[in-house]
C-alpha cells in the first residue's frame, strides 16, 4: 500500500513549497516511485518540480460528462487510459494535476469511473504527496480522504497557528481519516521561536496534532523562482531544515 501525505493550510503559508521539498526528500531517500498530486485549481507545483502541465483531470471529467467515449471502449477503459495520458511522467516521480472543481451537472456516474481509475493509479506508487488549495472541503472529493499523514502548514503568527485547531475540527467534520496530524510553522524568524513554541504547545496539547518544528524564512527562494530553478537543484537552509523535519516522520 502507498503512503499518502496531504499538505493543508491557509494560502501563502508554504504548502506548495513544502510539497516540492517533500517530493525531493522522498526521492533522495529512494522512497520511490512518488506521485505528486496538485489539488489546487490554481496549480503551480509543477513549476517547482520543473515540469510543464498540458491537461488536467478536470478535462477528463468533463469529457466523461459529455460522454465523449469512443464506441470500441468501455467507459472504465476510457477513463483509465485518459488518466494515464494526463499523467506527467518523470524518472522518479509522476505528477497528476486535478484542475478546476466541478461545475454544475450530474457527476455521480462520472465519479465512479474516475474513482475506479484513480484508485488503480494510486496503488502503483510507494508515496503520494498531495498539495492542496487553502481550505479543506475539496479533500472530500474523490480518493484523497484517507491518508497516513496530514501536514498542517502555518505561517509564524498567532492567528495562523490558531487555524490549526480549526483544521482539526474540519478533519473530524468532513470525516477525513488521517493517522497522523503534524504541524509545521514556516517562515519563522529565529528570535520568535521560543515565544511561538509556548503558544504552539498550548494549542496542540489538547489536540491530536504533533508539532514537527519550525522552518526559517529563506531569502534564496525568490532568486530560485526568478531563475526557475527546480527544487531538486536548490542548495539552501530551508531545504536542509525541511529534510530534517521530514526525517522525523519517515525515518
Ligand atoms: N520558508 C520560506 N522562506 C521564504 N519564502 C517562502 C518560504 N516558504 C514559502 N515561501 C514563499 O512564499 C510564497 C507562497 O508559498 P507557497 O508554497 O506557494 O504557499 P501556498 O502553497 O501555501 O500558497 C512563495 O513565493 C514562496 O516562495
Ligand atoms: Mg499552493
Amino acid at each position: 500500500m502507498s503512503v499518502r501525505i496531504s499538505l493543508v493550510g491557509k494560502g501563502g503559508t508554504g504548502k506548495t513549497t513544502l510539497s516540492a521539498l517533500l517530493i525531493d526528500y522522498l526521492i533522495q531517500k529512494n522512497k520511490i516511485p512518488v506521485l505528486a498530486v496538485d489539488a489546487d485549481p490554481n496549480f503551480n507545483l509543477n513549476e517547482l518540480l520543473g515540469v510543464k502541465v498540458e491537461t488536467t483531470l478536470s478535462e477528463v471529467r468533463e469529457n466523461l460528462l459529455k460522454n465523449e467515449v469512443p464506441d470500441f471502449m468501455s467507459r472504465y477503459e476510457y477513463t483509465e487510459m485518459k488518466v494515464h495520458q494526463i499523467l506527467i511522467e518523470n524518472r522518479h516521480f509522476d505528477l497528476l494535476v486535478m484542475g478546476y472543481p466541478e461545475t454544475s451537472g450530474c457527476y455521480c456516474a462520472v465519479h465512479s469511473f474516475l474513482s475506479n481509475a484513480l484508485e488503480k493509479l494510486l496503488r502503483a506508487y510507494s508515496y503520494i504527496v498531495i498539495d492542496n488549495e487553502a481550505g479543506m472541503e475539496h479533500i472530500s472529493r474523490l480518493n484523497l480522504k484517507e491518508m497516513e499523514h496530514l501536514i498542517i502548514v502555518s505561517d509564524a503568527s498567532i492567528r495562523g497557528i490558531n487555524t490549526a485547531e480549526r483544521i482539526t475540527d474540519l478533519v473530524k467534520a468532513l470525516k477525513i481519516k488521517a493517522e497522523n496530524i503534524w504541524l509545521i510553522v514556516n517562515l519563522c524568524p529565529e528570535n520568535k521561536k521560543e515565544e511561538l513554541k509556548i503558544h504552539v504547545e498550548g494549542i496542540t496539547k489538547n489536540l491530536e496534532i504533533k508539532f514537527l518544528g519550525f522552518l526559517p524564512q529563506d531569502n534564496s527562494l525568490l532568486e530560485y523562482e526568478l531563475k526557475r530553478t527546480s527544487v531538486f537543484e536548490w542548495k539552501n537552509q530551508l531545504k536542509s531544515e525541511a529534510h530534517k523535519l521530514f526525517e522525523k516522520i519517515f525515518s
